[in-house]
């Protein structure tokens, strides 16, 4: 294959809408934790499409599910049974131990439906309740709900009016927390490991400040598991690690490897008070997405994938903690398992090219924090060259500053 990237960027520039500002990079292929140029040129993946391809690139049981299921039925809609919704919905019931999936086609639609669901709930109680309680670092996706509990304004002033039955607290601070939460409070919506909002996991004591205000005033918690559920912080849910008991979960990003997908879990609870008709959507949950999902699933959960991510998840936290104590730039490392956050004392931003140039995918988040999501198939060795590259980019920009 021969690409130009002046093409590229030209007919990309002339045709696509400006929505995002790209690296100048032009992937063209991917094996394992590894990424190839368009001249042929290596990179470790330390970001995965953020969070998205958990079990590397071209892995061979995935790409050999989807191109069987491809070759056989891809899509039919909601209209129709097939054999691989109720499979799917089955495995991820046994993982969170929620009762039951609701299945779309992203994280922000995920998202979107517990809302819907939430507010769907206390409908049907006859007691309805409008308000959601979010925290002041989320992030929740880009449509209309989720942006409404996305709090940085950045993201929300310029499609203003959002839903305004929604109050923010301080992330970690269950008097904030406890404070804002009250009888008129449909959720309490937060992200286990606060993800786009800088790598932050919350703290024993705030989970349980969810849900002592959760049991006071009977407001339903939704934790979204977007970015860091499936095995990405060694735990199938992060709320599991916390003691949290979330009535909804919205999962996405991994779930398909890359194939899209997204699921909002319910507890029977919920799906008690849900009607035919009350959500749906064209694509959700189609043969090929759910073959992917279970091909995913089966990786990470039945081939031994969560016991690698503590592993050598234990492995990156140490390598990390090394690079930062030889670094003044380095404020903090946060994170769990395979999902670390590298917060610096200045604008992350010179460190994405500067790990490029040296073969390294990373992005900058909540503009001090490097972010880290590799494959979840990342090996030690692999660990160690990569983040040894790493430490050399994050060298060449402290020394800079
Ligand atoms: C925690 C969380 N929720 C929701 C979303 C939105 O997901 P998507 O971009 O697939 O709509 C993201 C995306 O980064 C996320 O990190």
């Amino acid at each position: 294959m021969s690409i130009v990237m002046d093409d590229v960027v030209a007919r990309e520039s002339r045709y696509v809408l400006q929505t995002y500002k790209r690296n100048p990079v032009t992937f063209v292929r991917g094996e394992g934790v590894r990424l190839y140029d368009a001249d042929g040129r290596e990179y470790f993946d330390l970001l995965s499409g953020i969070g998205v391809a958990a079990l590397g690139h071209a892995h061979p049981a995935l790409s050999r599910a989807i191109a069987q299921q491809a070759q056989t039925l891809i899509h039919t809609s909601n209209l129709f049974f097939h054999p691989l919704q109720g499979e799917l919905a089955e495995r991820l019931a046994n993982l969170s131990g929620l009762a039951r999936s609701f299945f779309c086609n992203s994280g922000t639609e995920a998202v979107e439906a517990c809302l819907k669901f939430a507010r769907r709930y206390w409908h049907t109680k006859g007691s309805p309740r409008a308000e959601f309680v979010a925290l002041d670092e989320s992030f929740h996706g880009r449509t209309m709900g989720s942006l409404s509990i996305t709090s940085d304004d950045h993201y929300r002033a310029p499609f203003e009016p959002l839903l305004p039955t929604v109050k923010f607290v301080r992330t970690n601070d269950p008097a904030s927390l406890a404070a804002a939460v009250s009888t008129s409070t449909a959720a309490i919506v937060a992200e286990p490991v606060i993800g786009e909002g800088g790598i932050t996991p919350l703290t024993p004591a705030f989970a349980a400040a969810i849900t002592e205000a959760c049991a006071k005033t009977g407001a339903l918690y939704i934790a979204d598991e977007v970015q860091s559920g499936l095995g990405r912080t060694g735990h199938p849910f992060y709320f599991q690690a916390l003691g949290l008991q979330p009535d909804l979960v919205a999962v996405g990003k991994a779930l398909g490897g890359g194939v899209p997908i997204g699921a909002a879990l319910a507890s029977q609870k919920i799906a008690d008070t849900l009607s035919f008709g009350d959500h749906g959507s064209t694509y959700g949950g189609n043969l090929l997405a759910c073959r992917a999902a279970l091909t995913v699933l089966n990786e990470i959960f039945d081939n031994g994938g969560a016991d690698h991510v503590k592993r050598v998840g234990a492995v990156f936290e140490r390598r990390l903690r090394a690079i930062a104590s030889t670094h003044r730039v380095v404020k903090e490392i946060r994170g769990a398992g395979l999902m670390w956050g590298i917060d610096l004392n200045r604008d992350a931003t010179a460190v994405v090219p500067a790990a490029l140039e040296r073969g390294v995918v990373v992005n900058r988040t909540a503009e001090t924090v490097v972010r880290l999501l590799p494959p979840l198939i990342i090996s030690e060795q692999e660990t160690d060259e990569a983040l040894g590259r790493l430490d050399a980019a994050i060298g060449a920009v402290g020394a800079a500053s």
